[in-house]
């Protein structure tokens, strides 16, 4: 095809020698089929932010990190060079987190190159070569529902080890490739300890999953392994051969006796009060 303006640097760059084709146009990018050498690639290409959605919402940006003060300032106040900063924070959080995930061992795509505001890594394929279907464009039996249920919370596991939360973990960005699942779009991925919103973000993450699995494998909908998971994390006891049974007592939190005392106190004084009260007006 004739490749497309925001494509050409790159082909100038001799980083991409031709596009073959588009392959989708989502929410916050477009995403094309391209040949560099003698493999084939997958550039990904981010809008603007003003054509973006919802995803630059405050949870998403919290305490990630920018270099200067300056930088933070102008985010904070939202000047031109602040949103080109935002801008930038937010496709490196992509390129970031892919080779954060890749180290700790989540089959992401490997990155291979970013620039201009386009991602190039690699095409993740199926049996016969062509881009993976996303699992939402797929049908699956219970087994293999399970089987990739289970894959994919190992992943998770292994991402919130490495302090990664995905944070728009759901059928339409995993695909499935020819060796098995594989976790795309990663620019909203939290920092795991540094945002307040981390627990909630996981906990929809894995209940994505289960809903999801839960289609082709209904016993999978009793299960809660997002509580265990985050439980695990927070008391520190998480690692990535951690056993889940999908199994969580709500535990009441441990009574705090002092106060209850003085709750009791408090109640105590109040009728003695109202007595007296009471007697005066007698
Ligand atoms: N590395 C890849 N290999 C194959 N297809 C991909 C790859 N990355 C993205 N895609 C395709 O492009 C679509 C959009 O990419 P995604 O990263 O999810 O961006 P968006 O923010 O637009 O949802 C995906 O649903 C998938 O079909
Ligand atoms: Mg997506």
């Amino acid at each position: 095809m004739k490749p497309p303006k925001r494509l050409q640097g790159l082909i100038e760059e001799g980083l991409i020698d031709t596009v073959v084709r588009q392959l989708t146009s989502g929410k916050e990018a477009m995403v094309y089929v391209v040949r560099c050498g003698g493999e084939t690639r997958c550039a990904k290409v981010y809008k603007e932010a003003t054509q973006r959605s919802f995803r630059q919402a405050a949870d998403y940006s919290e305490n990630r990190k920018v270099r200067s003060t300056r930088q933070a300032r102008a985010m904070a106040k939202g000047t031109r060079f602040g949103r080109q900063s935002q801008e930038a924070a937010w496709q490196s959080a992509e390129v970031d987190a892919l080779y954060r995930l890749a180290a700790a061992g989540v089959r992401v795509p490997r990155p291979h190159n970013f620039c201009d505001g386009i991602l190039l890594m690699e095409l993740v394929t199926d049996d016969s070569g062509d881009a993976a279907p996303r699992l939402n464009d797929v049908l699956l039996t219970p087994e293999q529902a399970r089987s990739h249920h289970a894959t994919l919370l190992i992943e998770v596991v292994r991402m919130l080890c490495a302090g990664v939360v995905h944070g728009d973990l759901s059928e339409f960005n995993i695909l499935l490739g020819a060796d098995g699942p594989v976790i795309i779009d990663l620019p909203q991925a939290v920092d795991a300890a540094g945002n307040n919103h981390a627990a909630r973000m996981l906990l929809r993450d894995v209940d994505n999953l289960r809903g999801f699995f839960g289609r082709f494998a209904p016993e999978l909908l009793h299960t809660e392994y997002g509580h265990e998971i985050w439980d695990l994390y927070q008391r520190g006891a998480l690692h990535p051969e951690a056993v889940l049974t999908g199994r969580f007592e709500r535990k009441l939190g441990p009574v705090d006796v002092g106060s209850v005392m003085s709750e009791i106190d408090d109640a105590r004084a109040e009728e003695a009060a109202r007595r007296l009260r009471l007697h005066a007006a007698q």
